[in-house]
């Protein structure tokens, strides 16, 4: 019989830790083995099946497209790619939209938008500073900008011109932003750091420094957007108005899509020629994000999202009273939870799969809960099920 998990070994570059399930099909919150088991995904493929798998709706929108054409040039105008960005900017502060494949594709283009941006003003002024701790991506230009050291060392020299500040620290952010600072870019809540939210005091000096010195603020809601922390964009819940967000993940319903949205004052500065795609805006993506954003946009969807946040933090504060010793903190906001359990991360990530429950482990300690924002009140009860007999097992051996 033919091993797939090998053959995954043997004829691809070996980057990824892969999972030992053979996943063959997905449904709602749940992946299925070869076995027919399922398994509860807690974090949705990394925050990109929001909607869950297999949503019929979706599908018939990826199909629908397909069957009319799959593909044309960037030289030709696309009617889903059209509807997806009039819905986009229709729904943001952002006048216009440039399409993407990924995450990190969205923060070049907008490292490069940035740069244009300062050098209209003066040749110096393409500095850019991001947080420490930070994740934008790993191609050349966003690994500058991902402040972590175990990402970046062994591929130096990076993109020039690129500093970082400790995260929510106003006093290193006011030291190091100067007139030649082109643009400023932050997570809302850090997501592969750790589940860690700005502070408001932090975004209200940021757009004080944006006005004095003149440099863009540009927000990547990678991970955060789109309903994911309980509003559509994590920024909303700040007196912001950034000059640029970044999206991908979820955008796409699962097909690769990525955009940056940018403001009115500064969407004439890229002109014909200066970026582009081969693949930005894929039409049949494309139809799958006019669905996402359908969807999202509904009018109980993202109160929904509140609703089930809620009680997810209702429960985790009672079991974190419960075992203290080891949950040490929870963070995060709408459905993208961190939970801080130290040491133990691991030990509960691997008790977990085998009760088929897939947790997420980042930086080390935090399981990062990221459910499909349809997940089921059945379904987080099964979470709970499940992670409190993980926990109570751990304790019995504390
Ligand atoms: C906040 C943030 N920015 C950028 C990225 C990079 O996205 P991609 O992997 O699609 O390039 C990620 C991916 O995890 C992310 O979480």
């Amino acid at each position: 019989m033919r091993n797939i998990i090998m053959e995954d070994r043997k004829y691809i570059l070996n980057v990824y830790k892969r999972n030992k399930l053979k996943i063959v099909k997905g449904k709602g919150s749940y992946l299925y083995d070869e076995k027919g088991d399922k398994y509860l995904d807690m974090y949705s493929g990394i925050a990109v099946n929001n909607l869950g798998l297999s949503n019929p709706d979706l599908l018939s929108r990826i199909t629908e497209q397909a069957s009319k054409y799959i593909h044309l040039s960037n030289y030709f105008v696309s009617e889903p790619t059209v509807n997806l960005a009039k819905v986009l900017v229709e729904s943001s502060f952002a006048s216009k939209v440039f399409f993407t494949n990924s995450g990190t594709e969205s923060n070049e283009a907008a490292i490069k938008l940035a740069r244009k941006f300062g050098k209209s003003y003066h040749e110096d002024k393409v500095e850019i500073l991001t947080a420490y701790n930070s994740f934008h991506g790993r191609t050349n230009g966003s690994l500058a900008l991902t402040g972590q050291e175990k990402y970046q060392k062994d591929f130096r020299p990076l993109l020039p011109k690129i500093n970082h500040f400790k995260f929510n620290s106003i006093e290193e952010l006011t030291e190091k932003v100067n007139k030649n600072t082109c643009g400023v870019f932050l997570e809302i809540i850090q997501g592969e750091g750790g589940i860690r939210e700005v502070s408001g005091e932090f975004i209200e000096t940021l757009v004080k420094l944006s006005k004095e010195y003149n440099f863009l603020i540009i927000i990547d809601e990678i991970q955060t957007g789109l309903g994911r922390t309980g509003d559509l964009f994590a920024y909303e819940k700040f007196e912001l108005r950034p000059h640029i967000v970044t999206l991908a993940k979820s955008l796409g319903g699962g097909m690769p899509l990525g955009a940056m949205l940018v403001r009115e004052d500064i969407e004439d500065i890229l002109k014909p020629g200066d970026h582009g795609s081969t693949f930005g805006g894929n039409p049949v993506a494309c139809a799958a994000g006019e669905y996402v954003m359908e969807t999202v946009l509904k009018k109980d969807f993202i109160n929904e999202v509140r609703n089930k946040s809620d009680y997810i933090f209702k429960r985790l504060k009672e079991l974190k009273g419960k075992y203290s010793d080891i949950i040490k903190e929870l963070r995060g906001r709408g459905l993208m939870i961190g939970i801080d359990v130290g040491d133990y991360a691991e030990d509960i990530k691997s008790k977990a799969l085998d009760k088929k429950l897939l947790l997420n482990v980042t930086s080390g300690s935090v399981i990062r809960l990221l459910p499909a924002l349809t997940i089921e009140t059945k379904e987080i009860k099964e979470f709970f099920t499940k992670f409190t007999e993980i926990l109570s097992e751990i304790e019995k051996n504390i």
